[in-house]
């Protein structure tokens, strides 16, 4: 223990350049003393909206508030059902049972992303609306999901918080579903310095809904017409994450970078997360599906290779959930016996990729 790892899982280390121009960008700000939504939360807004080819956007505290008040704005409440994905970190179900209402799951494709053919058959009269999850940043297949809902009359809410930078033939994440939720915390594609998040969507009157939601539920700062929580985005994270949004291009283009290389030294030895033919990945997990993983995670952490196994559980097995009769996720339960997500990160070098994929080829004898 204490030993400084090999190969680590994530560097959120900051390069002194890009250091140097945030430290301007705050002291910019402290000159300015506006910490609370203000103009530099605008500018943010704007340029987040206009990346991802929408109207509006509301910068929030993290990215479980955005998606409760995306599905909120929309007019999800008690006694509906929304569709999601078996396969998600628990912030996407806990947002629909926050609501009141019950969260129905959908297994997944070989890609870890929810099966269009899945939400079919889980819709029932009191569905409201779908919540594809971008897993990893890839993402879902947007296309069937938008002519599912359509036929359905269904809100869609894109769960894009691991897939900033992704894109489906060239249209991004986040620019397909009634509304769209994005974490953006340290860990995530485009990163804040803190907890942040943001939705985005292209209903005027929705997206003012939701900017009231986020204060309170208050009009003009003070009158309140809609009792809601305390869910700004703070300025100074607005204030990094509009500077950080720069590089955001860069940073997904390192990433498949990587992707690549393990690609190629993993493919035949394990399944390998290939990057989409009709689009971008934003990679922000690396995540292969192997036999024997739980002695690959050992002899990979004995050799000094972070890696983790992310969301051990499936939705449908979390013990605080309501006890809902959906259908079995037979494939959700194939696929998280075996992932495995490995380093990735703008710090990982070519030498790096080499020394865990040399580690796993080792493992199996390949
Ligand atoms: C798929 C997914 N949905 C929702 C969230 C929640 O975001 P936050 O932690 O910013 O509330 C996260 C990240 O933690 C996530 O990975």
């Amino acid at each position: 223990m204490g030993q400084v790892p090999l190969v680590r899982f994530r560097d959120l280390s900051i390069p002194d350049d890009e250091r140097l121009e945030l430290l301007e960008a705050i002291d910019q700000l402290m000159r300015r003393g506006t910490f609370i939504l203000g103009a530099d939360v605008e500018a943010f807004e704007q340029e987040f909206a206009r990346q991802c080819r929408r109207a509006e956007c509301v910068g929030i505290s993290n990215g479980t508030g955005g998606l409760y008040l995306a599905l909120r704005a929309l007019g999800v409440g008690p006694g509906d059902e929304v569709v999601t994905s078996a396969m998600s970190w628990v912030a996407t179900a806990n947002a629909i049972i926050a609501l009141g209402a019950t969260p129905v799951f959908a297994d997944v494709a070989d890609d870890f992303n929810i099966d269009p053919a899945s939400v079919e058959r889980v819709i029932t009269s009191r569905t409201k609306a779908i919540l594809p999850v971008h897993y990893y940043g890839k993402m879902a297949r947007m296309h069937e999901l938008m002519a599912i809902a359509a036929r359905h009359g269904l809100k869609v809410v894109e769960d894009a918080s691991q897939a900033f930078g992704a894109d489906l033939a060239g249209r991004p994440a986040g620019a397909f579903g009634d509304a769209a939720a994005f974490s953006l915390n340290p860990m995530k594609p485009l990163a804040a310095l803190g907890e942040a998040g943001a939705v985005v969507l292209d209903d005027p009157e929705v997206a003012d809904h939701i900017r009231s939601m986020r204060y309170l539920g208050t009009i003009n700062r003070e009158t309140c017409v809609d009792p809601s929580l305390n869910f700004k985005i703070d300025t100074i994270q607005a204030v990094i994450l509009l500077s950080r949004m720069k590089r955001a291009e860069q940073v997904v283009a390192y990433r498949n970078h990587i992707a690549r290389l393990y690609c190629e030294g993993l493919d035949g030895v394990v399944n390998v997360p290939l990057p989409p033919s009709d689009g971008t990945c934003a990679y922000f997990d690396y995540t292969i599906v192997c036999q024997d993983r739980d002695r690959l995670e050992q002899a990979l952490l004995a050799e000094g290779i972070e890696v983790k196994v992310r969301h051990r559980l499936l939705l449908t097995q979390q013990p605080g959930y309501p006890k809902t009769a959906g259908p079995p996720v037979p494939n959700a339960e194939r696929l998280v016996a075996g992932i495995l997500s490995l380093p990735i990160h703008e710090k990982l070098t070519a030498d790096d990729v080499m020394i865990v994929v040399d580690a796993v080829r080792r493992f199996y004898g390949a």
